[in-house]
Formats: structure tokens, sequence, C-alpha cells
């Protein structure tokens, strides 16, 4: 008896977060993502692309890379190419390409990375930058195998992490987009599509609740990826990424981040910088909550 209660009330568990908050993330992670948006955020400046942000989990970023990725698209180089069954392959770039890359791309974003700094009051940095190919494959509605990231699913991190994606290519409906549902459609989603996890679901609920990327070269996204369903869709052929990890954290923190050269930053970093985004056990996440409160208290 004692057993079964204890699994019932097993706040950690999954289960118990999609059963009664339809997130699939540890219960204190939707916990501290509640009181982060209602204590630490900053809604004041009404800005419409941040204010979509903080409703549906995800804006369309108004700015163009298109100039900045064509410069550097004919440069990519697919990685591995001999292994020819792999359906995800990274790309590469020359080491000079990948810092002038990175340095455009932040110039050209840095007006929106102000504004989130603003809603998050406190820095915004670039942990990872990384771009890829997804090729098609016949999936038969299989649950069970996975390649890129195809099922529906929320990633497990706290909502300070959160990402932008670049097309490196126009994507239509036919390119495999991005698949996501907002905020305000989780529970509509979680029930249409009697979602336990990711290799759990009915694959025909309402399709009408998933909002895809299409878009041009060169259009980006803000979205958060802890906070949203989300999955990668199956291209006809193939579609090209360019995704940039961006971590949220007091200056006193950030600076470690800034020592890092935009070379390193297509290193595969994100662990380095996981204690403000991914922390482990119970009593970091409340501290790290308390990390930003004070911030915001003092700032
Ligand atoms: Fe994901």
């Amino acid at each position: 008896m004692g057993i079964k209660i204890h699994n019932f009330i097993n706040l950690n568990s999954k289960k118990f977060s999609v059963k009664f908050f339809n997130q699939r993330l540890p219960f204190i992670y939707i916990l501290f993502n509640f009181f982060y948006r209602t204590f630490i955020v900053n809604l004041k400046s009404k800005d419409p692309e941040i204010l979509n942000f903080h409703k549906l989990g995800f804006t369309k970023i108004d700015i163009s890379l298109k100039d900045e990725i064509s410069e550097f698209k004919d440069k990519f180089i697919l990685k591995n190419q001999e292994e020819k069954n792999k359906k995800k392959m990274f790309f590469d770039l020359g080491n000079n390409d990948k810092k002038n890359y990175l340095s455009k791309i932040k110039k050209k974003l840095s007006p929106f990375l102000k504004k989130l700094e603003n809603y998050h009051g406190c820095d915004c940095k670039i942990s990872d930058v990384v771009m890829w190919r997804n090729f098609n494959f016949q999936n038969k509605n299989n649950l069970e195998e996975e390649h890129f990231a195809e099922h529906f699913h929320q990633d497990s991190y706290l909502m300070t992490y959160s990402k932008i994606h670049i097309n490196l290519m126009d994507v239509t409906e036919d390119d495999g987009p991005t698949e996501i549902i907002s905020r305000e459609n989780r529970s509509a989603f979680v029930k249409s599509f009697n979602y336990k996890d990711r290799h759990n679901y009915n694959f025909f609920g309402d399709h009408s609740l998933i909002k895809k990327n299409i878009g041009k070269i060169g259009d980006c996204i803000l979205w958060s990826s802890p906070q949203i369903y989300h999955r990668a869709g199956i291209p006809k052929n193939y579609r090209d990424m360019c995704q940039i990890i961006l971590i949220s954290l007091p200056k006193k923190y950030s600076e470690e981040l800034d020592q890092i050269n935009d070379l390193k930053l297509f290193d595969n970093n994100q662990e380095n910088f996981q204690n403000f985004t991914k922390p482990y056990s119970i009593v970091k996440v409340i501290k790290l909550f308390f990390i930003y409160l004070r911030h915001k208290l003092n700032g």
C-alpha cells in the first residue's frame, strides 16, 4: 500500500506531469517555469514578438538572415558522408567561415536578443550552433524507432533554455518543417492525441492543432522547446537547418559564456551550462530559481 501511494505522488514522474499538467517534464521543472513566468519575466515592453513568445511558446522573428545564409550556404559540407543510411547529417564549415558566419548572425539578431534579454531580465547567450540536414525515410507511423526527433516531445530543460531555428533553404509543407503545438493548445493536444510519451500516442489526433514552421531561406523563429510539444517533420527529400541554443542567465554567470570564442560554440557546449537549464535535483532547481529572483530584485 505504502509503495502504491509513493508511486502515485511521485511528483518527479513525467507520467504524473502529463496526467495533471499536460506536460511531459519533471514536475519541479513545471513548477520552476510557472514561478519564472509569474515572477521573473518582464512583459512591460508589450513587444508583439515577445508577447507571442510568452503566450504561444514560439514566435517568428522579423529578421531575415537570407543574405547571411546565402553567402555561406555553398561552404557547408556534410560530415561523414560515407555513412549512407543516416537520416540526419551535420554540416561542417571551415574555421574562419564559422567565425564570420556566427558574427554576422549575431549582429543581425542582436536587436532581437536585446528584446529577449529584457523579457528574461537577464543575459541571453548563445551556447551552441549546429547545422544539419534531415533526409526522407518511410516511417509508416512507427513510434518505436526515431531518427531525428520526429515524434512529439518536449525538451527536458527549464525555460531558461530556448532555440532559434534558421531555415537554410525555402521550407514548404513537403520539406518536413518542424511541427509545433502552441502552449495554449497543450491540453487539447494531449487529449486529442491521447499523448503518453514520445513513443506512445495516437498518430491521428486533431492535426489542426499543429503549426508547421514553413518559410523562406533565412527566416527564423524563436521557440521554447521545453514549454511546447514539437517534432521534426519528415521531408519528401531533405531539409537543411541551423539551430542556435540560447541560455538565459544573470550577468554574473554569463561571463563564462562570453569567454568562449565563436568557433567553440560549434563544438557542442551545451552540457557545460546545464546547471542553468537542466539541473538534476529538486534542491538545485529551487536554488536556481532564487538566483534568478535575487537577480531580478537587485536589478
Ligand atoms: Fe526537441
